[in-house]
């Protein structure tokens, strides 16, 4: 949430910090802002647009202001404080121009610190809560950047992840976080800072994660920071973050769901023994075999992917399992014992909410497992163990090719703590081999793109869709829901399908459309009844149904075919024309699929 990148060293072309910043668009994307220090005026310049990147490059080039020497830094913002405009974009600067910074985060006391800084005199222009930084690092600041820095973020309630440069200390760069990520990446002759690491992948894939409350000094040649601190190595290059040929990030990332599982499986199985080798785990494994109740928790797409894992987990594993989204678990009382463990899922392992009901796990003493895509961010560093997702990087803001290494990963889980407890041999094989055909399959289903898109086209101009499903694709019924609204405007809701005569029913006519998710399982014939129940009111149905089924064909206005596999893994082939679905409608609507409005890839503000 909000994009920061910070350099210092050789390169002297603020187009470069352009550049970086541009790979984090994804993470907010109302306005955005560079200041860079200028060598030869040994003056700061700064321009900041309401808008994309695009605006801020054309300001840059029609400005005139020659960029010259480090440092710069630059943000991309997704508003929270202050509305969307040139003002209230960042950077902010102190009342003489001579400290500049960038900020992710939210200062809960910046009201109460405004009205203090004003009246010692402070003159403030925009609403942002960030502009108290700049004033209070003003109010301390001796010729030493990093001293006054440091005196700010005591009086300070919140969250940040901060770069600061001034012109009375030039020739330095700080940077601080408090949970908020920051990284430093680490290149011969230069230094660079960036809350994600996609900022910083073209020049270098060794990043050092700073953690909470630590304050870092970068100058050209080094850096400094007060705790020895491990270098981590990219696992993903460039490459892996580009577009391609595909029109859209999120088209991309769904046509690459069949890698997402081979990476998520590959080195994981082992068939003869109906079992699965997860290395993150092997530290607990022995106090994972006393543990009696699972708690799930996570955000948006990732509680839907938990919510699967419930189904999954105490059908096979038959451990008592609870779910709960992060921002509610946070202020729950959650009861739990030595004997609960915590799951937490994100994808990029920063989200607000799931942090704090992590933290707040780990202050009660409960294990807390982390499922992740993103090695070496917060919560993978603050969980006792975990299971990494290896979905490589995920630039669209709707999640697709992410959720599907959670939902694999979860049923890798279940096979784990199933063959700890009563799974038997047959079973774990029978899993074990379904899910190494899973690759083909979900492939077999994109090979429908074309008919997915046909069917989208003509419901593309239906204002509401209800999506239901049972048991395990009930929870896929709330993705599909969520994925159409996310990138469509289109409203969508997930309803299980029991519940339809609860409410959802009233709504249904001639163009309302819903979307049944309809396999061949264990609920197939009560899903057969819902769907009567919609056509005796004249709804139209699109229904997703397992391969071979006919007779659907008379009871349905559309059917999107998916192969056969185990129940449990149902959702993970039912998804996919899911995400298709959603994809298609949005680009036949002509929206803005990668950056839909008013969200963004990481919530890390509460
Ligand atoms: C945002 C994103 C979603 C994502 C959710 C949780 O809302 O737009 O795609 O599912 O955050 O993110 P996480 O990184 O924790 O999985």
């Amino acid at each position: 949430m909000c994009g920061i990148v910070g350099y210092i060293g050789k390169n002297q072309d603020i187009r470069m910090g352009i550049e970086a910043l541009r790979r984090l668009e994804y993470r907010g994307y109302d306005s955005a802002g560079a200041a860079w220090y200028n060598s030869d005026k040994k003056d700061i310049f700064l321009v900041k647009k309401a808008g994309r990147i695009d605006n801020l490059e054309k300001a840059i080039q029609e400005s005139n202001l020659v960029s010259s020497g480090n440092p710069f830094i630059l943000h991309t913002r997704w508003a929270t404080h202050g509305g969307v405009d040139d003002i209230n974009a960042h950077p902010h600067s102190d009342c003489k121009n001579e400290i500049f910074l960038v900020h992710n985060g939210i200062i809960e006391n910046y009201q109460e610190l405004k009205e203090k800084l004003i009246k010692e005199g402070h003159k403030f222009c925009s609403q942002c809560d960030t502009e108290v930084l700049s004033h209070l690092i003003e109010k301390y600041f001796q010729g030493n950047l990093e001293e006054a820095v440091r005196k700010a973020l005591k009086e300070v309630r919140g969250t940040y992840g901060l770069a600061v440069i001034s012109k009375k200390d030039p020739g330095k760069l700080v940077a601080a976080r408090l949970s908020s990520p920051l990284l430093l990446g680490i290149n011969q002759d230069e230094i660079l800072v960036a809350s994600d690491p996609s900022a910083v992948i073209t020049h270098t894939r060794q990043v050092i994660n700073l953690d909470d409350n630590e304050i870092a000094v970068l100058k050209p040649e080094n850096f400094f920071i007060l705790k020895e601190k491990p270098v981590i190595q990219i696992e993903w290059t460039a490459e892996e973050a580009q577009k391609g040929d595909y029109p859209h990030f999120m088209l991309k990332e769904i046509m690459e769901e069949p890698e997402a599982i081979e990476n998520a499986i590959r080195g994981r199985l082992i068939p003869e023994e109906g079992q699965v080798k997860l290395g993150g785990l092997s530290s607990v494994e022995k106090k994972l075999r006393e543990i009696n109740r699972l708690l799930l928790v996570a955000c948006g797409t990732a509680s839907y992917a938990a919510r699967t894992g419930e189904y999954m987990l105490e059908e096979y594993a038959g451990i008592p399992t609870e779910i709960d989204i992060g921002s509610e678990f946070r202020y729950r009382k959650p009861i739990v014992d030595k004997k609960t463990a915590a799951i937490f899922i994100s994808q990029s392992g920063e989200t607000a909410d799931t942090l704090a009901a992590l933290r707040e796990m780990k202050e009660k003493g409960t294990m807390a497992l982390g499922i992740t895509n993103a090695v070496g961010s917060t919560q993978s560093r603050e969980t006792d163990a975990g299971v990494y997702t290896r979905s490589g990087p995920e630039i669209a803001v709707a999640s697709t090719k992410a959720f599907i290494g959670q939902l694999i990963t979860l049923a890798l889980l279940t096979v784990y703590f199933g063959r700890q407890r009563d799974m038997a041999l047959v079973m774990g094989q029978r899993i074990v081999s379904e899910l190494a055909k899973l690759p083909e399959l979900a492939r077999k289903v994109l090979k429908q793109a074309p008919e997915i898109e046909k069917i989208a086209k003509k419901y593309k101009d239906c204002k509401n869709f209800w999506f239901i499903g049972r048991k395990y694709n009930y929870p896929m019924a709330m993705e599909g829901a969520l994925k159409l609204k996310e990138i469509s405007y289109l409203h969508a809701e997930g309803v299980a399908s029991g519940e339809l005569k609860h409410g959802a029913l009233a709504l249904i006519d001639e163009n309302f459309p819903t979307i049944v998710i309809s396999p061949s399982d264990s609920v197939y014939e009560k899903t057969i009844s819902n769907i009567q129940e919609i056509k005796a009111r004249k709804g139209p149905i699109i229904a997703i149904a397992t391969e071979g089924n006919e007779e659907i064909k008379n009871l349905v206005d559309d059917v999107i075919y998916i192969p056969k596999t185990l129940e449990m893994l149902t959702p993970i082939l039912s998804v996919i024309p899911l995400h298709l679905f959603a994809y298609y409608t949005a680009v036949a609507l002509g929206k803005d699929i990668d950056k839909p409005r008013n969200l963004a890839k990481s919530v890390t503000v509460e």
